[in-house]
């Protein structure tokens, strides 16, 4: 059945749903975006995306098309109109179009942004894959360094889901200067004698919404977290691992190319925190 996009202030089928081809983000990668996830037809730390989502709109010199609010309502109506009850919600902002190729910014005062929501269903709370982990390889991180603003610019991202698949993984965490960055659409964990260690928040990682919100939950737990950065030889050599991200919540990671974590299969820290994620999301989605 066809979705109910947004686009540029309209409501519509996708099939009609178009935007220019000279569009900046088509043109030159020149956009951002967020996605949302939503159970029960709420939405999943809706604030937090909205902040970020501005932060990437002002890093990049761009114009913030609609208010908190506006967006919010935007992301209910495709809700409703699409009759969402669990899966994610896609929003992308580019500079837009001026109507031709050029690689300086258009002047804001005369070029909107091109604005396109849409929906994806899909069960992602009950995740079959939660229950057995997945499997990372490893690749050299060689993204750009502001990979703080959550920009579409996914090629290399998509690379290395491509060398994972090829090698019978997953995923892929990017590695660079011997530590691990991230993982290609999420943010990357070991445990360690009870201890949660992630990298540390800066421009080399995204900030994720996700990311905060399991960190809070397990310092409320009382558990032990370290922020900085490890190597693959901790991670293979750590109790446990997992990554966070909006679409998958917290997934045990229970293979770095090719040798187990811990026991092989997901171990109790990632299980706890993916439950009491969960239940704590549940209970403020809006
Ligand atoms: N990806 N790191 C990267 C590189 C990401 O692309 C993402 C999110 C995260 C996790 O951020 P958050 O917890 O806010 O989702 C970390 C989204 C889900 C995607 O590209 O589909």
């Amino acid at each position: 059945m066809s979705r109910i996009v947004y686009v540029n202030g309209e409501y519509l089928p996708e099939e009609e749903a178009k935007v220019s081809v000279f569009d900046r983000g088509f043109l030159f990668a020149d956009g951002v975006y967020e996605v949302t996830s939503v159970l029960e037809g709420k939405l999943i730390d809706f604030d937090g995306h909205a902040k970020r989502l501005e932060r990437s709109l002002s890093e990049l010199d761009m114009t913030r098309p609609l208010t908190r609010e506006g967006l919010l309502d935007v992301h209910r109506e495709l809700i409703a109109r699409n009759a969402l009850t669990e899966g994610m919600i896609y929003l992308q902002i580019t500079r837009g179009s001026d109507g031709d190729r050029d690689f300086v910014f258009p002047d804001p005062e005369h070029t909107r942004p091109s604005v396109v929501l849409f929906t994806q269903a899909k069960m992602i709370a009950d995740n079959p894959t939660a229950g057995t982990g997945i499997k990372v390889i490893s690749i050299e991180d060689i993204r750009w360094g502001r990979r703080d603003i959550k920009t579409v610019q996914l090629l290399y991202p998509s690379m290395g889901k491509m060398m994972a698949k090829k090698a019978g993984a997953d995923d892929a965490w990017m590695v660079e200067d011997g530590f691990v960055t991230e993982g290609t659409s999420n943010n990357a964990y070991i445990v360690k004698d009870g201890t949660i260690i992630t990298r540390h928040l800066g421009n080399e990682i995204l900030h994720g919404i996700t990311r905060a919100a399991v960190l809070r939950f397990a310092r409320e737990a009382q558990m032990k977290i370290e922020e900085r950065p490890f190597t693959l030889d901790e991670a293979r050599a750590a109790d446990e691992a997992f990554v966070t991200s909006a679409s998958a919540f917290v997934m045990p990671v229970v293979e770095i190319d090719g040798a187990t974590v811990g026991a092989g299969s997901p171990g109790p820290v990632a299980k706890r925190l993916r439950e009491i994620y969960l239940e704590e999301s549940r209970r403020a989605a809006l």
